[in-house]
């Protein structure tokens, strides 16, 4: 095997992962970026509305307030200490993006443009605020392109079309990652002083997702075969606005133009379930609300759709009706909405100016993740403790500044604030800390498991296996869920599981461009993601932001005020059986709240 010493490597090349590899190789460190996609090609780029920072553009607007707002978005799981980098670090990493040279849209004075986005207020929850910065509806597609071409101009090495398949852990440090390189099928073995993970989310386990082919959960998988904890596996997001039958994303910047959601009546619900913020409450509540709307029967023509309407004429009626003074055109939507008509207009044969878009919620974000602190350094314990080496940002990871239900807009600032945080880091520990070598055994198991697939015959297709999980989480772990569901959900999951190890079948037994061994090996990463998101789900005996459950309706602060830790008790990549250990020891940090009593939980009322 080819092995490749570097000072750090980063194993990811969103959004996340070239913030740090940038700060890391400002900071003096040679860097590595390993990515199985071309950089720009990275799911940042499906972040489409905006990154909020309470930059006041338009009207004041406060750190504080985004904090407060985040805060109660997360159904005050999100850990406070976090929320306050987050909201605080926002405003400078924005305008560092702009300094960078990110094509923002301007304001007519030239400042960054901002809209509002789902669950944005001011002064404590007042009224919305324009807090979304914004480069048209392609915003993280610009940060993409922006940060790649930072990372190439500080001489940056990129390893693209790379897959990381397992992290390399010896005397318990982290020490780099063994990949295959997709092109020769060859595995590299990439030597670092400090490994970061930003390999994003796993919407892949679910049937309707905005989330790109690649979203298969391997880096949590990894973590979890390296018998590593990962945390609030159980808070999994749908955004409202899949485009119907796909998933693709439908910006919640739609929505903040103006745009309301109807039902087959030509009746705006939202008003009845958030009388307040309306169509602009977060994303559990919207979501939730269109669930109940399509089980009364009031999808579209008695489908399972509802409509999200944009045309000037009606955003225009229910904007003279709330006494604003802002009118849109067709101009204005093709300027700012440029994506949304493309999307709409390829996959759905539907023009945003003609007629309302088709859409259902989608399976979008993880809460949950690898845990780390506020400097990206993963977390390996109830009390915290933090594995030397060992870093993780982005989506992937946990820090938690979320809490039960990410507010729109908040991945952006997540990835640039604690990649940049988890980048500095690096920086300094990689100018002391010695290099340690990889173990002797390093890849063996994880070429054992991919000969295992390479030469397997049995009956079962990764496709199958994989549309049938997927069709049974959608079911049974998705918006609403109960016991009885959720623990019929992960038992077939389970099974499909074992049929993954004893049954499976592929045909290309090639070395090249395997995609047939690439996309089995990555069934069985969502697998066990899917596993873990059902076990941590069950166990959460309540209802509290993106975890919705029937038979606990309420939140229960008095005993979930906590955060979950799971972790797979089975040695080895090729398990048998996934002996999970779950516990719920990891409290919440709640230091606004103890500054400001507006921190603390109450009852939602939009
Ligand atoms: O709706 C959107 O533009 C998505 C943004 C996000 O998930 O933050």
């Amino acid at each position: 095997m080819q092995t490749h010493q570097f000072d750090a490597l980063i194993v990811g090349a969103g959004g996340a992962g070239l913030m740090a590899a940038l700060y890391a190789s400002q900071g003096g460190a040679k860097v590595a970026v390993v990515s199985k996609l071309y950089p720009t090609r990275s799911h940042t780029g499906a972040a489409l509305g905006g990154i909020g920072a309470a930059l006041g553009n338009h009207e004041e607007d406060r750190p504080e307030w985004h904090m407060y707002d985040t805060v109660k978005g997360g159904d005050y799981l999100a850990d406070q200490d976090a929320v306050r980098v987050l909201g605080e670090e926002a405003v400078d990493a924005v305008i560092e993006l702009e300094h960078m040279g990110l094509p923002f849209d301007r304001t007519s004075e030239g400042r960054i443009s901002q809209r509002r986005f789902g669950g944005h207020t001011s002064n404590f929850g007042e009224k919305a605020v324009r807090r979304a910065c914004h480069s048209a509806d392609r915003t993280g597609h610009m940060i993409l392109q922006t940060l790649y071409q930072q990372c190439l101009r500080n001489q940056v090495r990129f390893f693209d079309e790379f897959q990381v398949v397992d992290l390399l852990l010896n005397q318990g440090v982290a020490c780099g990652a063994v990949a295959i390189q997709l092109g020769s099928g060859e595995f590299h073995c990439f030597n670092a002083k400090a490994t970061l993970f930003a390999t994003g989310g796993w919407g892949r386990v679910w049937q309707v997702t905005s989330n790109a082919h690649s979203l298969t959960g391997d880096g949590a998988a990894i973590f979890l075969r390296r018998g590593l904890p990962l945390e609030d596996m159980e808070f999994y997001q749908f955004h409202p606005t899949g485009l119907y039958g796909l998933g693709v994303l439908l910006t919640e910047g739609i929505r903040g133009e103006g745009g309301v959601l109807l039902n087959r009546h030509g009746e705006r619900f939202m008003e009845r379930y958030a009388p307040t913020i309306k169509d602009l409450a977060s994303r559990d509540v919207v979501s939730r609300s269109m669930y109940l709307e399509l089980r009364d029967g009031k999808g579209i023509r008695g489908s399972d759709y509802l409509h999200l309407d944009i045309r000037p004429e009606t955003v225009n009626r229910y904007l003279a009706e709330a006494g604003e003074t802002r009118r849109i055109d067709e101009d204005f939507i093709a300027r700012n909405l440029a994506e949304t008509l493309e999307v709409c207009r390829v996959y759905a044969g539907v023009d945003p100016l003609q007629e309302p878009m088709p859409v259902q919620p989608t399976a979008h974000y993880a809460m949950g993740g690898i845990p780390t602190n506020v400097n990206a350094e993963v977390i390996v314990d109830a009390a915290g403790k933090v594995m030397q080496g060992l870093y993780a940002a982005g989506e992937v990871a946990c820090v938690s500044c979320h809490g039960a239900n990410r507010l729109g807009t908040n991945s952006l600032v997540d990835l640039v604030v604690f990649g940049r945080r988890g980048g500095k880091r690096i920086a300094n520990f990689v100018r002391e800390a010695p290099l340690i070598p990889p173990p002797m055994d390093a890849g063996e198991e994880v070429r054992a498991e991919f000969e295992r697939i390479r030469n397997s015959a049995g009956s079962s297709r990764p496709g199958a296996l994989r549309a049938q999980m997927q069709s049974l989480m959608m079911t049974h772990v998705g918006v609403f869920r109960t016991a009885e569901g959720m623990r019929q959900g992960r038992d077939a999951v389970l099974e499909l599981r074992q049929r993954f190890l004893q049954d499976l079948g592929i045909d290309d037994r090639g070395q090249v461009f395997n995609t047939d061994l690439m996309e089995a090996w990555e069934l069985g990463c969502l697998l066990d993601s899917a596993v873990v998101t059902a076990e941590c789900a069950l166990a959460r005996e309540e209802s509290r932001g993106a975890h919705s459950r029937e038979d606990f309706r309420e939140r229960d602060d008095a005993n979930w005020m906590v955060h979950s830790l799971i972790s797979s008790q089975a040695s080895g990549l090729v398990t048998e059986q996934l002996e999970l250990a779950l516990n719920h020891d990891r409290p919440v940090d709640r230091s606004l709240e103890a500054e400001d009593e507006r921190f603390a939980p109450k009852e939602r009322v939009y």
